[in-house]
């Protein structure tokens, strides 16, 4: 089954609507031309229309089938049809994070957009990071600043699933599978080593990356909650078959190990027209995610607001949550209804798509970024705890007008040379929780 964009009031819309296919880690089958597909076998002796057959695999061939993802591509040019790849300069963006890190909680406005002609690629820069491709686990946190499309320029990343999670400006991907579209509020995945370019619907855009080293990121379970509810399955959406039969002079920029490497290559390498499988690039509206919480007091941990795991060896604990904290209401009784006073193991990057975050009044904007690692101290800042502890709780307080979310990893992140010595680092965010008084009387219980 596919569906059109126009059919969905709260997705995107572009003047020709794009086809999806519905449905999270689905083995989906699609053609652009009539046949194209192999029926009954992956790799005949002879491809229809002349093409040749091409599997991609993103696990273990003896990977468990719950988790195996692989798809088979039916195209106009193998994807070993290139020249060398050579080194490029990198410019800030790296899987470096050997330098020490800091303990003192981060914050930065918003990320500056750039001057000069820059696409998506050039516009990447590292934040912070964990683990390495490598070694199978970690990631590495991105945010980008673009005004240029890539028209005769393509990506992979050998090294990571690419989570984007856009903040202005819509961005058009075209991928291998096919083509998607996504504006603020929606998130796209891009699965390693998928080639793809990114143009700027909009002109400009901006917003973040979590580079995914580990497993790919899979729906979670969601035990007492019962079969639906959170990010529910049917709101994913996968492109259909679309493909490029171009040629000319055109670079393939390949992600490899930390470091950029370009290759020239005489035709696009978006000319798959038929493919079938299930590692695929999907996109996702954060507005259709079912939020849950408490209905009597208190609230629960931020894992009930998780979107998408990437897991690790260790049953439970996860490389990455990406948690959202989008608009609810809150009505517990007898409560401190924003988020608590923390100090966690897990390491948790923080990005606003819009609005303002309701543990935070002022100073964490769209478009910026927050960290608090590994046992770092954080919490609402003084007016919010002053506001809350006297909040009337007879009313519910409706937050409408938000949507923050988190990079959450079991590695402490290591911030770049680059975002510590950013200009847009706020240098006195400690001060937000100075101002937090003592209440505390002993004569008072
Ligand atoms: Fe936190």
């Amino acid at each position: 089954m596919t569906v059109t964009t126009e059919k969905k009031p709260a997705a995107a819309r572009t003047a020709t609507p794009l086809a999806y296919l519905v449905g999270f880690g689905n083995h989906f089958a699609t053609e652009a031309l009539p046949g194209a597909l192999p029926q009954g076998q992956n790799s005949p002796q002879k491809c229809a229309y002349g093409l040749y057959a091409e599997q991609i695999s993103g696990t273990a061939f003896t990977a468990p089938r719950a988790a195996n993802r692989r798809t088979w591509f039916y195209r106009i040019r193998p994807g070993a049809m290139h020249q060398p790849f050579k080194r490029i300069d990198s410019g800030l963006l790296t899987n470096d994070f050997s330098q020490p890190a800091t303990p003192n909680q981060l914050r930065w406005d918003p990320f500056p957009i750039p001057a000069k002609p820059t696409d998506f690629v050039e516009g990447l820069v590292t934040m912070c990071g964990n683990g390495a491709p490598d070694a199978g686990s970690g990631c590495a946190i991105h945010m980008y600043a673009a005004n240029r499309p890539m028209t005769d320029r393509f990506f992979m990343d050998s090294d990571g699933e690419l989570l984007v999670v856009p903040q202005q400006g819509r961005l058009r991907v075209a991928t291998e599978m096919g083509v998607l579209e996504a504006e603020p509020h929606e998130i796209v995945a891009i699965p390693r080593g998928v080639r793809f370019r990114v143009e700027l619907p909009d002109g400009v855009a901006r917003g973040y990356v979590c580079e995914n080293f580990g497993a790919p990121f899979r729906l979670p379970d969601l035990g007492v909650i019962g079969s639906n509810g959170l990010a529910n399955p049917r709101d994913f959406l996968t492109p259909v078959a679309a493909y490029e039969d171009r040629e000319g002079r055109f670079e393939l920029v390949n992600k490899f190990l930390g470091n950029l490497w370009a290759a020239e290559i005489d035709h696009s390498p978006l000319d798959v027209v038929a493919w079938h499988g299930n590692f695929v690039p999907y996109k996702y509206d954060l507005r259709l995610f079912n939020t849950i919480g408490s209905i009597s007091y208190d609230h629960p941990d931020p894992s009930i607001f998780l979107v998408l795991q990437s897991v690790s060896d260790t049953p439970g604990v996860d490389n990455i949550d990406f948690v959202i904290f989008p608009p609810r209401i809150l009505a517990m009784e007898h409560t401190f209804r924003p988020p608590w006073f923390h100090r966690n193991i897990a390491a948790e990057f923080m990005g606003l798509i819009h609005g303002a975050y309701d543990a935070k009044a002022e100073g964490f904007l769209p478009g910026g970024a927050s960290l608090h690692n590994t046992m770092s101290g954080h919490g609402p800042d003084a007016e919010t705890f002053e506001k809350a502890s006297n909040a009337d709780l007879s009313k519910a307080d409706y937050i409408r007008d938000t949507m923050a979310f988190m990079f959450e990893t079991r590695l402490a992140f290591r911030p770049t040379k680059y975002a510590l010595e950013a200009s847009h680092l706020q240098a006195k965010y400690y001060e937000c929780w100075q101002g937090l008084k003592k209440h505390f009387d002993p004569s008072k219980p």
